[in-house]
């Protein structure tokens, strides 16, 4: 069940965490896996480890920001694994990254735009960089990871950062209903808080959380390996919220 043995996936910001996370469990289902990140030598981490285990793997290092670099990095990982079945937009602003404490009343317009490049832009150039093959072939799979704060207001400080993870939210629910009929899916996963590395942090805030613990990556790769297999070919358009049982809408 949940076979990804002739699959090609990308998994973008695959260098550490939630990614790299992801990207192991597609490749322990079988999938050759192009390991994107902005910092080249996160992603070779990431491939090191997949290769330890047996599985397939090449690093790719492009900025999902930039629309040529994604397009120019996207055919060469086809030029080396063939097409991409799979892709996960995975690459985000994470924990404290994208948690500055700034009321959006008090901030710089200079620093909207990250947020919502990366969170926003990023899926787009990526989508659009696969989307086209996919259709052609009649299958595909898009996945992006995005955040309660996308669904619901959370916390003080993040508002740019939730335009970015609800636009995705909403982009993804409309790419699904534009290519249904070609055999792509496109669903969401709105995440909950991640084991950060400041376990102090973390305990306290996971006591906040119903399951009384922060997620870890196996939490979200699961979830992709379901929704990237033939197996789940009847879901698509959906949001699904993985996080303890904390965000409900
Ligand atoms: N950590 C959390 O608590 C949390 C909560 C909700 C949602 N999320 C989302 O989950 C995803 C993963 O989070 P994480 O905690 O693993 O993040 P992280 O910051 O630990 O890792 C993200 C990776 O993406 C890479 N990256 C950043 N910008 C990039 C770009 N422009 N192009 C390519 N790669 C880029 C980084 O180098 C890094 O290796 C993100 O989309 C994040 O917004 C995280």
């Amino acid at each position: 069940m949940f076979e990804l043995e002739d699959k090609v996936a990308l998994v973008t910001g695959a260098g550490q965490n939630v990614g790299a996370g992801i990207a192991r469990l597609l490749a322990e289902q079988g999938a050759a896996v192009a390991v994107n990140d902005i910092r080249p030598e996160r992603a070779a981490d990431t491939v090191a480890a997949i290769e330890a285990a047996g599985g397939r793997a090449v690093a790719i290092g492009f900025d999902v920001t930039d629309h040529q670099a994604v397009a120019a990095g996207v055919a060469e990982v086809e030029g080396t694994l063939g097409p991409v079945d799979v892709l996960v937009n995975n690459a985000g602003n994470g924990g404290a990254e994208g948690m500055r404490p700034t009321q959006f009343r008090e901030s710089d317009p200079a620093s909207w735009r990250g947020p919502i490049d990366v969170n926003l832009y990023g899926v787009l150039n990526c989508s659009h960089a696969v989307i086209n093959g996919m259709c052609e072939r009649g299958w595909g799979r898009i996945i992006t990871i995005a955040s309660g704060a996308g669904l619901v207001g959370l916390n003080i400080g993040v508002s740019p950062y939730a335009a970015g993870k609800g636009g995705a939210i909403g982009f993804m629910r409309h790419l699904a209903i534009e290519n249904a009929r070609y055999g792509v899916t496109a669903n969401t996963l709105a995440i909950g808080l991640m084991t950060n590395e400041d376990q102090s942090v973390t305990e306290a805030l996971a006591r906040q959380i119903p399951t009384k613990r922060t997620g870890v990556p196996e939490d979200i790769g699961y979830a992709c390996v379901y929704l990237a297999s033939p197996e789940a070919e009847w879901v698509t358009g959906q949001t699904i919220q993985i996080n303890g049982g904390s965000v409900t809408t």
